[in-house]
């Protein structure tokens, strides 16, 4: 089977075939929604919420999207294993920039997601692709700076602010991403934006016209509890499925009913006889 790269992304693009994306976090996550054909697997930092507990993504440490990415890499043969760079990790200069960029190269990806468009990040945009390293852009919202912007607030709600995202989209274009996530972007916006761009839009409730959607896998198998994003879809309950499970194991544990017969390793006859006739 072959590898997802920029070229089949591209290729989706211009077919008009739907790009499907997905986040995951381990190994056997990330191997099933491999098996399932999904086109990119993103390790988003998202996983401060749903797999740390933090409160949001500024918490995210390199050190914590390196163990993650090891493991989804190992996880995966055909999606493009994306790692999205976390708060901080790429904004205090271009050399420790591309250091930690590399970093996660190094740890098994196959291209970095970098939230923002200013001067400097199309700058470090333009570097890292030099360096090798595709970039995916992140633009509308971006978690990361949600202090500043003061909230989860829809962005491009006017023609001023779509043109806006249009022009920081084409500016991330020319600077060498090879798509760009558009985050909480009314669907017209969106549908505007990426009939005006050569490069792929992946939706993140940006609605039905971007090149591709992308979902938290937390969200759409119904595990993580505390919020649910408007737009996220859920296909499944694993909440109430591991709360079965943990409660019926507790259960057996506490009356005995595990393990049974078949649970159990059992010394041959001749070794049990001597230990109980072994005498302390
Ligand atoms: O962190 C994340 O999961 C993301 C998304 C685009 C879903 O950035």
């Amino acid at each position: 089977m072959a590898k997802v790269t920029v070229r089949t992304l591209q290729k989706l693009k211009n077919s008009g075939e739907k790009i499907s994306a997905l986040t995951a976090y381990d190994y056997s996550t990330a191997k099933y929604i491999d098996q399932a054909g999904i086109d990119i697997i993103l390790i988003g930092d998202s996983l401060g919420m749903v797999a740390l507990g933090y409160e949001d993504t500024t918490k995210v440490e390199v050190e914590e999207m390196a163990i993650f990415t090891k493991a989804v890499a190992r996880g995966t043969q055909r999606a493009m294993v994306i790692t999205d760079m976390p708060f901080m990790s790429y904004t205090i200069d271009i050399p420790s920039a591309l250091r930690n960029i590399g970093s996660m190269v190094r740890y098994g990806a196959n291209a970095v997601k970098i939230e923002g468009c200013n001067d400097y990040i199309l700058e470090l945009i333009t570097r890292t692709v030099e360096a090798g390293i595709p970039v995916l852009g992140h633009i509308g919202f971006t978690p990361q700076s949600q202090n500043v912007i003061g909230g989860h607030i829809i962005q491009g709600k006017t023609t001023d602010a779509t043109m806006h995202i249009l022009q920081q989209a084409k500016l991330l274009q020319l600077a060498g991403a090879f798509a760009v996530v558009l985050e909480m972007v009314p669907e017209e916006s969106a549908k505007y934006i990426t009939e005006n761009l050569e490069i792929p839009t992946i939706s993140c409730g940006a609605g039905r016209y971007c090149d591709g959607q992308i979902l938290v896998c937390d969200d759409i198998f119904g595990k993580y509890s505390e919020f649910k994003p408007k737009f996220a879809r859920r296909y499944g309950d694993m909440k109430a499925l591991i709360l079965d499970c943990a409660t019926k194991y507790n259960n057996d544990v506490k009356s005995g009913n595990y393990p049974n017969d078949e649970e159990i390793f059992k010394l041959s006859e001749e070794e049990n006889n001597l230990l109980n006739s072994h005498i302390k």
